[in-house]
């Protein structure tokens, strides 16, 4: 009998080509062959994973989650949840087999090659989630997956720094490279996002503008209306990756969105519609907001003497295999109706972005004093 991994293992090459080639699927597309995956996921307890369980849960797959259990460890009572560590303990994945891994929680090369080279023998296909951040950071605008300059690092076997430190971006690639050793690229599927947000998203970088609309009289917004902003909501993310998976693809992509070219003004302007918001919108010059010290802390906002091309991302490869997306304003809408419920319990919710909250006032007091 054919069963799912072996159909997989002899038609991922053929049918990644083929969709690569032909474009994609769309959302409502039936798996290749239409029957349940078993999936590994490495991390799926975070941010992204819940999305990743819930809509591979709708389309019937079966699911392992393989964590160290501090993160929501009550999460997912009825889903195996496998315990270890990507720092050295991977004894629970040895001797079981996955028709595919997603792998969230690749932050180390070291930590990537341990997992790849293990369960080369054992899984079909491996998903790595990268980052955009992968890419140098003189990345042009809109070049493709394949032509992008790549980030690099001195030491790749430095393990010192935390997940996401400094040298997050350059580890991303590294780890990227080690799965595609162990795999090869018939086999794996990158992931290189950029911003993931949407209901959940453990950051303020979308949230602090619902929080400054809906608590402030006067809003400050750094930049010009044109500036380009992208990001994911993750459900639409993560429900792609699924069908990718489903579909047998294969390849790197960006995870970026949305189709078109979203402008600051667009996002800003939604969040204002969406909170009902009276405040006034002011907005500061580039050089304000650099020389305040502010410029770096209005996600998604990059300045313009910054590296504007990770907010100029080709999303179209991504668009060929099935990506789709929401529109901001049912984001927008999701994200408030979380922020109204939690910032009940933390008056905080959503203030860790932006200038701090209470010099906001000060600030566009003086950008006005010199304005006037
Ligand atoms: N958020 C963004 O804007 C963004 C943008 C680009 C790329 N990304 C990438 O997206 C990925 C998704 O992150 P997420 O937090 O949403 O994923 P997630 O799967 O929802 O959560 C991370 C998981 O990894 C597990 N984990 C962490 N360290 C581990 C270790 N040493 N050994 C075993 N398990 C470990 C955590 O559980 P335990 O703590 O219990 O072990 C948790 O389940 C990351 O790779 C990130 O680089 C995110």
């Amino acid at each position: 009998m054919t069963t799912r991994r072996d159909f997989v293992r002899t038609t991922a090459a053929a049918a990644g080509a083929l969709t690569l080639a032909c474009g994609g699927t769309g959302e409502d597309d039936a798996s290749s062959d239409g029957g349940p995956l078993s999936i590994l996921i490495l991390g799926g307890t975070g941010f992204i994973g819940p999305h990743e369980v819930e809509y591979a849960q709708t389309r019937g797959h079966s699911l392992t989650l393989f964590n160290r259990g501090q993160t929501n460890p009550g999460l997912f009572p009825g889903i195996e949840q496998l315990r270890g560590d990507r720092g050295g303990d991977l004894a629970a994945l040895e001797g079981r087999e996955w028709d595919v891994v997603i792998d969230n929680s690749g932050f180390y090369p070291r930590h990537a090659r341990l997992s790849a080279q293990l369960l080369e023998g054992q899984v079909d296909r491996y998903m790595f989630v990268s980052s955009i951040s992968a890419y140098d950071d003189s990345l042009p605008a809109g070049i493709d997956e394949y032509n992008a300059p790549i980030a690099s690092m001195e030491d790749p076997t430095d393990e010192t720094e935390s997940p996401y430190g400094p040298s997050y971006g350059p580890r991303k690639a590294l780890c990227e490279a080690e799965v595609l050793d162990a795999f090869g690229e018939d086999r794996t599927i990158i992931v290189r996002p950029g911003l993931i947000t949407g209901p959940g998203d453990p950051t303020d970088r979308i949230r602090h503008w619902i929080a400054r609309l809906t608590l402030h009289d006067e809003v400050l917004v750094p930049g010009y209306a044109g500036d380009p902003v992208q990001m994911i909501d993750a459900r639409d993310m993560t429900g792609w990756m699924v069908r990718m998976l489903e579909n047998g693809d294969v390849g790197t992509y960006n995870a970026v969105g949305p189709d078109y070219q979203m402008t600051m003004d667009e996002l800003v302007n939604g969040v204002h519609g969406v909170t009902s918001s009276e405040a006034e919108l002011v907005w500061v010059s580039d050089e304000f907001a650099a020389e305040k010290q502010i410029a770096g802390r209005y996600s998604p906002w990059i300045p313009g003497a910054g590296p504007r091309g990770f907010m100029l991302v080709n999303n179209g490869r991504a668009l060929g295999t099935g990506l789709t997306f929401r529109s901001l304003d049912e984001i927008l809408t999701d994200m408030l109706a979380e922020y109204e419920e939690q910032v009940v319990e933390d008056p905080d919710f959503g203030t860790r972005g932006g200038a701090p909250f209470d010099q906001e006032a000060a600030l566009i007091a003086e950008w006005r004093a010199r304005n006037a």
